[in-house]
């Protein structure tokens, strides 16, 4: 992987985003909020963020789960793809960050439709579950990745046969194949993958992505039915 390449992937992006995405205000304003609040810059790609949004609506989709929230910029993307009555619970451990996200899925419009819990994601889902909000269509997980395997069960238990799940950063520039990898991160998605491949309930793949982000990758699973 060379710099050129990493430009190369950086240009194909912009022209993608450009040609069928197009200039989007509440996206922008996202952005730039998250910026000028100091947030880091790990919000998926204008691209992804359709991807998601799309796949929610292919299905779909009217009660979503987001595990990690940043400052919502992909939580306005999924938001979108729900009907009226549609419901989207984001969950965020970083007060400042959630009440970027806040402000920002305000700013879009959605603010009717999507509530953000402060908190960590592993203390909120089982409030969640205890409300008796699910089960959902759809769940994306991009939080802290070393509970990646908790969050996969979390999502399997407020889940229905057909809840599509989404889960962000399973490739890591290629090290998700080291076995030997004593990063966290890497430990956090390769359990999640064992998880996976043994849970009869779910069907799943992974797809490598290359872009602005970097090298990645999403891991794609839908609950069976019974
Ligand atoms: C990669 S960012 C999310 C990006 C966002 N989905 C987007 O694309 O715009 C990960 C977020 O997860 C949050 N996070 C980390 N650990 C968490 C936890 N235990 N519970 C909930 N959120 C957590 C971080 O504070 C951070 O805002």
């Amino acid at each position: 992987m060379t710099v050129n390449s990493e430009r190369r992937w950086s240009a194909v992006d912009s022209y993608f985003a450009k040609t069928l995405i197009g200039s989007d205000a509440a996206l922008e304003a996202a952005l730039a909020a998250n910026s000028a609040a100091g947030l880091p810059s790990i919000d998926v790609s204008a691209p992804q963020g359709k991807l998601i949004h799309l796949l929610a609506r292919m299905m779909g989709a009217v009660k979503a789960l987001e595990i990690g929230a940043l400052g919502g910029y992909s939580t306005i993307w999924l938001a979108r793809a729900l009907p009226e009555d549609g419901r989207l619970i984001t969950l965020e451990v970083n007060a400042k960050h959630a009440e970027v996200a806040r402000l920002n899925v305000a700013r879009a419009g959605l603010a009717g439709k999507v509530e953000i819990r402060t908190g960590a994601a592993l203390a909120t889902l089982p409030k969640i579950e205890a409300e008796g909000i699910g089960p959902f269509d759809f769940v994306f997980i991009d939080a802290d990745k070393t509970n990646n395997p908790a969050y996969l069960e979390w999502a399997l238990r407020l889940s229905r046969p057909g809840t599509a799940i989404v889960v962000d950063n399973v490739v890591r520039g290629g090290e998700v194949v080291d076995a030997a990898s004593r990063h966290a991160d890497v430990i956090g998605v390769r359990s999640m993958f064992e998880m996976m491949a043994g849970e009869k309930r779910l069907s799943a793949t992974a797809i490598q992505t290359v872009g602005v982000k970097g090298w990645d990758g999403f891991a794609l699973a839908i609950v069976n039915q019974a």
